[in-house]
C-alpha cells in the first residue's frame, strides 16, 4: 500500500516536472531577442553611431545653427560614445548612459523641425549603409523619434 502511495505521488512529480519544463521551453521560444541583439550588439551599435555621427559632424543644415556650431566644443569621440551608450541601453542591451539628459543639453540650441529632418535623414543613410533591416529601422527610428520634443525647440522651418 506504501510503495502505491510512493509510485503515485512520483508519478504526480514527474508529471509535474514535465509540464512544467514544457511550459518553460515554450516561453523561451516565444521570447523574441530585444532589438539590441537583432542589430548585433554593441559592435553592430558603435559602427552604426561612427557613421551617423560623421554624418551629422558635416551637415551643412545643422551646421547653419550657430548654437550648434559653438555648442560643438563636445568632442566627437565623447558624443559617439555617449551616443553609443544611450543606444545601446535604449535598445535592451547592459549599457547605462552616463551624459547629460537629453533636454537639458538641447533647450537652448534652437533646434528646429528643419535640422531634426537633416539629422534622421543621416540616421536613415548610415542605417541604409550598414543594411540593418527594415524592422530593425523602423525600431531604431522610433526610439529616437520618441526624444524629439525633448529636441526641437522651434518649429518653424528656417
Ligand atoms: C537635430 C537634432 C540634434 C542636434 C542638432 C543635436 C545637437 C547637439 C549638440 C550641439 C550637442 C552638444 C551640446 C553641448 O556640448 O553642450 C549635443 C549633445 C548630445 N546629443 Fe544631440 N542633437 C540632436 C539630436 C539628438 C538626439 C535625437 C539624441 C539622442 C537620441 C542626441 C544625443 C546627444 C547626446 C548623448 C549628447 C551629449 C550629452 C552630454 O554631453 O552629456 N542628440 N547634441
Amino acid at each position: 500500500m506504501k510503495s502505491i502511495k510512493n509510485f503515485s505521488l512520483i508519478f504526480i512529480a514527474l508529471t509535474f516536472i514535465l509540464l512544467s519544463g514544457i511550459s518553460i521551453s515554450t516561453a523561451q521560444e516565444k521570447v523574441q531577442p530585444s532589438l539590441y541583439e537583432r542589430l548585433g550588439g554593441i559592435h553592430a551599435i558603435a559602427t552604426v553611431v561612427d557613421d551617423f555621427v560623421e554624418r551629422v559632424w558635416v551637415n551643412d543644415v545643422l551646421n547653419q545653427n550657430p548654437k550648434n556650431k559653438q555648442a560643438m566644443g563636445l568632442e566627437k569621440p565623447a558624443l559617439k560614445y555617449l551616443a553609443t551608450e544611450l543606444l545601446g541601453q535604449a535598445t535592451g542591451g547592459p549599457q547605462k548612459y552616463t551624459g547629460r539628459s537629453l533636454k537639458e543639453v538641447h533647450k537652448n540650441l534652437n533646434i528646429s523641425e528643419k535640422e531634426w529632418d537633416a539629422f534622421m535623414a543621416d540616421l536613415k543613410a548610415s542605417l541604409n549603409k550598414f543594411k540593418v533591416p527594415d524592422k530593425e529601422q523602423q525600431e531604431v527610428i522610433s526610439i529616437v523619434n520618441s526624444t524629439k520634443p525633448d529636441i526641437v525647440t522651434v518649429s518653424n522651418i528656417k
